[in-house]
């Protein structure tokens, strides 16, 4: 032991990458559990920023092993890329271990994810467009590929004529598409296995073998609470488990063997994508909220839609995910408002809510309503310590924390390494 637990507690985008980055000099590995490559995770170290979005952000420490869980589906395309890129830079890739068990995002998930967005029309989801939510369709439909498929050719041919035998049905008849020649892709599928075998390995093993051994593994989430396939806005979120109990079923470790679980919180919520955002600003405070955090996607370059704290969302991820410590980040973008509004709770027809609605339609109707703090104009940037920041700003803190139901024990005062105060220790 022991095992922490990193997720993300509202939508996405709260600096789960940084926060990683950070633990990661003192643990033994970094395993992602969930999503794939729908993730953009920013590390900055030095003048060096490094956007990640399969790899696990651990990568850019020599020092631990970074894994891809079976929880995870892997576009191995992409997976090369990003190597590629990393190892340019001088990051060393060749200690990552991927899981055999995991799922293959193929160029036939990336088509299907363009074209039923397309079919949806006003309905769509406002996905990244990388395959992610048919690779884990044909997961739970059982006519998936998995690592291990690869190194099969007759096995990885039965497996895509399976899989694509429906699939070129609707694609001719429905979306009038080409259809997809199966040879054609099992002959590619079995090139990129070849590239992919070093890195192959009994990940689920290798994790509890060390966690038995005493060694400190960490489990980055990609994603966030509110895009949880079953406790997020449905269905408005992504096709896998981000919420800590995903961590578990992602890389075939026991519950309990997990030790911490951190939810990382921005100071405001950002949201990209469709879906109802309670606290979501339309007018200039959402343009300054966005031009000052730099709110733009790391996958997609989407500008990222910005609002207020909402407690009642940070309360639910406390609830859902077992918090045992928040990192909040990005304080220093709040910096320079006179006053900062607090969403404490929901309005949806004249009805208070304390807690998260569960029905969606309930959600879609919610009114913030709002609890005002003073704000501050002091660069804090440069804190340290936590009485290092002005008394508005901890008082600010102070409120989120209560709210949240859950200490809060790092803060984030800007993007590189040394822009955090730590309040309680993440790690022991
Ligand atoms: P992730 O998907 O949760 O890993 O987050 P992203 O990397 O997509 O977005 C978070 C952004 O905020 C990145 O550009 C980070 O460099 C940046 N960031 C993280 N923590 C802080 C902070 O405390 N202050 C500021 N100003 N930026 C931060
Ligand atoms: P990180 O790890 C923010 C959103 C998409 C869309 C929905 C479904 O950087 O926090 P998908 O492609 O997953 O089927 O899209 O989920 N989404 C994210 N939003 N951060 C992410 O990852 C996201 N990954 C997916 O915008 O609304
Ligand atoms: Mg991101």
């Amino acid at each position: 032991m022991p095992g922490i637990v990193l997720i993300g507690a509202q939508w996405g985008d709260e600096g789960k990458g940084k926060a990683t980055d950070l633990i990661g000099t003192k643990v033994d590995y970094v395993a992602r559990f969930n999503g794939g490559n729908n993730a953009g995770h920013s590390v900055v170290v030095g003048n060096e920023s490094y956007a990640l979005h399969l790899l696990p952000s651990g990568i850019i420490n020599p020092n631990l092993t970074p894994v891809i869980g079976n929880g995870v589906v892997v576009d191995p395309e992409v997976l090369f890329e990003e190597i590629d890129g990393l190892e340019a830079r001088g990051i060393d890739c060749s200690h990552l271990k991927v899981s055999e068990a995991a799922h293959i995002i193929a160029p036939y998930h990336r088509t299907l994810d363009k074209v039923t967005e397309r079919f949806l029309g006003k309905h769509k989801i406002g996905t990244t467009g990388r395959g992610i939510g048919p690779a884990y369709a044909d997961k739970i439909n059982r006519v998936g590929i998995r690592v291990h498929d690869l190194f099969n050719e007759k096995h990885l041919h039965d497996k895509v004529e399976a899989s694509l035998h429906q699939k070129n049905q609707m694609l001719v008849k429905l979306y009038n598409r080409r259809p997809i020649d199966v040879d054609q892709t099992t002959e590619e599928l079995l090139k990129l296995g070849e590239r992919l075998k070093p890195y192959v390995a009994n990940t689920g093993l290798i994790l509890n073998k060390a966690l038995d051994e005493g060694k400190t593994v960490l489990f980055e989430g990609a994603q966030a609470t509110m895009l949880d396939v079953d406790h997020g806005t449905y269905p408005f979120v992504t096709s896998s488990n981000p919420t800590a109990g995903g961590a578990c079923t992602g890389t075939g470790v026991g519950p309990t063997k997990i030790t911490r679980v951190i939810g990382v919180s921005k100071a405001y919520v950002t949201r990209v994508g469709e879906g109802p955002f309670p606290t979501e600003l339309f007018d200039e405070s959402g343009e300054w909220l966005r031009q000052q955090g730099h709110e733009f996607g790391v996958t997609t370059g989407r500008p990222r839609r910005c609002g207020w704290f909402d407690a009642v969302v940070n309360r639910y991820a406390s609830q859902v995910n077992g918090l045992t410590d928040i990192v909040l980040t990005k304080l220093d973008v709040l910096t320079g408002l006179k006053e900062i509004p607090i969403c404490v709770a929901y309005d949806v027809d004249g009805e208070r809510y304390d807690d998260m609605p569960t029905d969606q339609a309930a959600f879609a109707a919610a009114k913030p309503i709002y609890e005002t703090m003073p704000g501050w104009d002091e660069d804090i940037s440069g804190c340290h310590a936590f009485d290092e920041l002005p008394a508005t700003c901890q008082d600010y803190v102070k409120r989120l924390e209560e709210l949240s139901n859950c200490r809060i024990s790092a803060i984030g005062t800007g993007p590189q390494r040394d822009h955090i105060i730590s309040v309680h220790s993440l790690i022991d």
